[in-house]
């Protein structure tokens, strides 16, 4: 892993803000954990268990449970609300990303896909969103979603399919928590280095460095600093936007 330059975003943005981040010990979520904690958030990770939490650099604390299961996501903010008192950010971060021909896609992998990336989004922005009237209003909600919301990639039809269905929830949950004073806003992620990419897909990061104008990959901490932006009260006039993230490689012609 590189190392991580030292965050430029003020210190203490999010003083005395929790944080839920699903999926914090995967590659994304855990920099969105590292960025939030440095701007002075108390983050509660969230990891599928069951099991020991993993340790990630910025998680405070930690809440289990797997996002698919029928009352998983209620149960994960409600875990999270119980041991910190109080939710006022939550990043819909958790996903997987499996390659496959929509050929082959059965319903049990459709079911998959879209039960991580738009039902567990939903049911944990409806949960926040109840849980801050009852607070008084306030609080955000941050969707991971992906460019491929807007371009799909081949074997990845499905995957495009819900970040494009997370894109659109992150515009009606705008709309309809707005008056509420629940922000929800989404990031776009593009290609994210991770170890050991360019020996597994060196074509794929060959044609990613070619194509963006900015010329390398994404960082976890990218999409991090560009979380905690819009959980700030510096965003705080942006709801139903959406931030991409991606080195400029959507500025090219798609044909
Ligand atoms: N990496 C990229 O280039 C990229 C680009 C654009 C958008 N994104 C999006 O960014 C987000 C994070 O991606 P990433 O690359 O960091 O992926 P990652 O390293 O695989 O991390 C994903 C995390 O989500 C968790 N998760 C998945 N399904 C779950 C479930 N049913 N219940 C509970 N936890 C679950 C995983 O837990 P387990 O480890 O237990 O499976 C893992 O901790 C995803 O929404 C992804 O679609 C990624």
């Amino acid at each position: 892993m590189s190392s991580v330059p030292p965050s430029s975003a003020p210190v203490g943005e999010l003083a005395g803000r929790r944080v839920l981040v699903t999926g914090a010990a995967g590659l994304i979520g855990a920099g969105i954990a590292r960025c939030a904690a440095r701007a002075g958030a108390h983050v509660v990770g969230h990891h599928r268990g069951p099991g020991a939490p993993p340790t990630v650099d910025g998680v405070a604390s930690w809440v289990a449970g797997d996002l698919r299961a029928p009352e998983g996501p209620t149960r994960v903010l409600a875990d999270a609300i119980a041991q910190v008192g109080s939710v006022d950010v939550l990043v819909n971060n958790a996903g997987i990303q499996p390659v496959a021909a929509l050929e082959d896609v059965d319903a049990d992998a459709f079911d998959a896909m879209f039960d991580v990336h738009v039902r567990a989004a939903h049911l944990l922005t409806r949960g926040l969103a109840r849980h801050r009237r009852e607070q008084g209003g306030g609080g955000v909600v941050v969707n991971i979603a992906s460019i491929e919301g807007h371009e799909p990639a081949p074997g990845h039809g499905h995957y495009a399919a819900a970040k494009s269905a997370l894109r659109m929830y992150t515009r009606a949950a705008a709309q309809e928590f707005g008056p509420q004073g629940l922000r929800v806003v989404a990031v776009s992620p593009g290609l994210i280095a991770r170890d050991g990419i360019e020996e597994a897909w060196p074509d794929g990061v060959a044609r990613y460095r070619a194509a963006a104008p900015l010329g390398t990959l994404g960082t976890a901490q990218d999409v991090g600093e560009a979380v905690v932006f819009l959980a700030s009260e510096r965003a705080r006039w942006v709801t139903g936007a959406e931030l991409v993230v991606d080195g400029g490689v959507r500025t090219r012609p798609t044909w």
